[in-house]
């Protein structure tokens, strides 16, 4: 059993206010697993603190069986990148560059090969070929959402963190992206995932609640 993501005893503050108060979380390869919650329960919060983009206040965080909470910055970013993908509840879109570009910089500042194929196929799966000269600010929402997918798609990382994915879409979208998600799973990327669609809940092996800063299962 491969540890893929370890979360021992994580505690967040924010000023005088606990968001987190002792979560123990652990992926193992292949594992899809969601985490549902009300807003401001701390999902976003528990992703960046297990992707390496944050640090707890407390407790360990074990990423391909390193612990990274207690790196300097530069070496946790060093480290974590290639190996885990984000997808955010807000997409950060390079505005300045096209579609193509977009996922294609990004392939190329992680030295993925091919990534001008990939992107082309990428693109293609996920309808957005019409729009791969565009710039972001001529997309709708729900194709912003989408370039965001690809561009985590086309890193190839191992664990996918993804904060509402597909908040943005219509359910046979979603339920599209989530077809393709689990085809990658088979072929072996972990993922843990935020989301509010019930619907979607089928997907995964695991569904955990957080409340109260706890997760639940
Ligand atoms: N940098 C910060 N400084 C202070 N408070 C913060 C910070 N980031 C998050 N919080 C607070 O922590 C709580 C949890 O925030 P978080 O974004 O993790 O919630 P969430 O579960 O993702 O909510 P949503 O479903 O609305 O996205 C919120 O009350 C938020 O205001
Ligand atoms: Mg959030």
């Amino acid at each position: 059993m491969e540890r893929i993501l370890e979360l021992k005893g994580v505690k967040k503050r924010y000023g005088n206010v606990e968001v987190l108060k002792g979560i123990n979380l652990t992926l193992k390869r292949g594992d899809f697993v969601a985490i549902l919650g009300p807003s401001g329960s701390g999902k976003s919060t528990l992703l960046h603190i297990a992707g390496g983009l944050d640090t707890p206040t407390e407790g360990g965080v074990y990423l391909f069986g390193k612990r990274i909470d207690n790196l300097r910055e530069a070496e946790r970013d060093r480290y974590r990148k290639g190996k885990v993908a984000f997808i955010f509840q807000f997409h950060y879109l390079l505005e300045d560059f096209t579609v193509f570009e977009n996922l294609t910089l990004f392939g190329e500042l992680l030295g993925i090969p091919n990534t001008k194929e990939r992107a082309e196929e990428i693109l293609k799966f996920l309808k957005l070929e019409h729009r791969k000269d565009y710039k972001p600010y001529l997309l709708s929402g729900g194709e912003r959402q989408r370039v965001s997918i690809g561009r985590a798609l086309i890193s190839g990382a191992p664990l996918i963190l993804a904060d509402e994915p597909t908040g943005n879409l219509d359910s046979k979208q979603s339920e599209e992206i989530f077809e393709y998600f689990k085809e990658i799973n088979r072929r072996g990327t972990t993922f843990l995932v935020v989301t509010h669609n019930q619907k979607l809940l089928k997907y995964f092996n695991r569904v955990y609640h957080i409340r109260d800063g706890v997760l639940t299962d």
